[in-house]
């Protein structure tokens, strides 16, 4: 399987932009996507917290809750708001719902501000594809900031004027440099954070395929219309990928599946919602990556370590 390493060098300006803006700023808007709202987060604001005197409040708005599983939706919101203590909210931005109690909630956290002498300056962050152009819209009541389904499409800061006395800067959405985990980066691959260019779509097809087996098996079959019992090895994941490409024609002279098509197919049709609202992570799934992950990391560090001592003694 091919490893997502992506971080165009805009996103590098991005975040020294950033840096550069908190200061001015009252309070930030973190955009998650509550089908991931794990690796949607955005760990440079941890970092650039520290960098602050006092750290800003913030608010995580879960986004594109229409999308997600509600059951799952509800296990992310009691372990935000409990376990890690954060303000959160869910959205759903495109139909404008939440939009009223978000914008009181960012005043009540910010009384001092929000006249025209001393007006309430707010920034939004998330990741590309989020939906930030979505909420300043919904916010805004009207159309002002670009929004497309294309992962990094609003690349210039801009300052919005909310309302009198309140102001949103719109900043260019950033991902983290390195993709530690490679599940999360699978699933943002799949939810259309990352660009097209930086992934393979068989091996993100075939983790889609695999997950919708796993967790919403039925809605998936029912799709393709096709009916699979029990375990699936991978064999199994690459012979239903098959069967999936034939019922939808997409072959190659000689009757072939074509996998490259096939593939593109899934994922289009995952991102497009076509299975039914499905959430791609849960509190319990992410505590056992982390884990996971902290373990390759000290795996990599004892083998660098050891490198180093080798080398020296030659
Ligand atoms: P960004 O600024 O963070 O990069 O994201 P943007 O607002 O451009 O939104 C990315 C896509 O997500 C857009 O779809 C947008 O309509 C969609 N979106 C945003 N909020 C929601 C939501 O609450 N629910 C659902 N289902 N979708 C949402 P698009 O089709 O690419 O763009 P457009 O044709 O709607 O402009």
């Amino acid at each position: 399987m091919n490893v997502i390493n992506w971080f165009p060098g805009h996103m590098h300006k991005a975040r020294k932009e950033l840096i550069g803006l908190l200061p001015e700023i009252d309070l930030i808007v973190e955009v998650l996507d509550a089908r991931l709202p794990y690796s949607s987060s955005n760990p440079l604001l941890a970092e650039v917290d520290q960098k602050q005197e006092r750290p800003k409040p913030r608010i995580k708005l879960l986004n594109k809750v229409d999308l997600a599983d509600p059951k799952v939706t509800e296990q992310w919101l009691i372990h935000l708001r409990k376990v890690l203590h954060w303000r959160v909210e869910p959205v759903q931005a495109q139909s404008g719902l939440g939009k009223d109690k978000l914008l009181k909630l960012c005043h009540e956290l910010v009384p001092e501000r929000g006249s025209l002498d001393k007006p309430l300056r707010m920034v939004i962050m998330g990741i590309p594809n989020v939906g930030k152009s979505t909420v300043i819209n919904a916010l805004k009541g009207k159309a002002v900031a670009k929004t497309g389904n294309e992962a990094a499409v609003t690349r210039q800061q801009q300052k919005i004027e909310l309302a009198p006395g309140t102001f949103m800067f719109d900043t260019p959405g950033m991902l983290w440099p390195k993709l530690e985990n490679q599940n999360s980066a699978m699933r943002l691959a799949i939810t259309g954070a990352i660009k097209d260019t930086a992934f393979e779509y068989e091996d993100v097809a075939f983790y889609a395929t695999e997950f919708a087996i796993n967790h919403y098996r039925q809605a998936f079959l029912a799709h393709y219309g096709l009916d699979v019992e029990g375990e699936l090895d991978d064999h199994g994941i690459y012979e239903l990928i098959e069967a999936i490409g034939r019922k939808r024609g997409c072959l190659r002279g000689g009757g072939q599946v074509d996998m490259a098509k096939v593939s593109r197919l899934i994922v289009q049709e995952m991102r497009a919602h076509a299975f039914g609202p499905l959430s791609f992570e849960t509190p319990r799934m992410m505590l056992q990556e982390e884990e996971e992950v902290a373990r390759q990391r000290e795996l990599k560090a004892a083998k660098k370590a050891a490198r180093k001592q080798a080398r020296k003694r030659r």
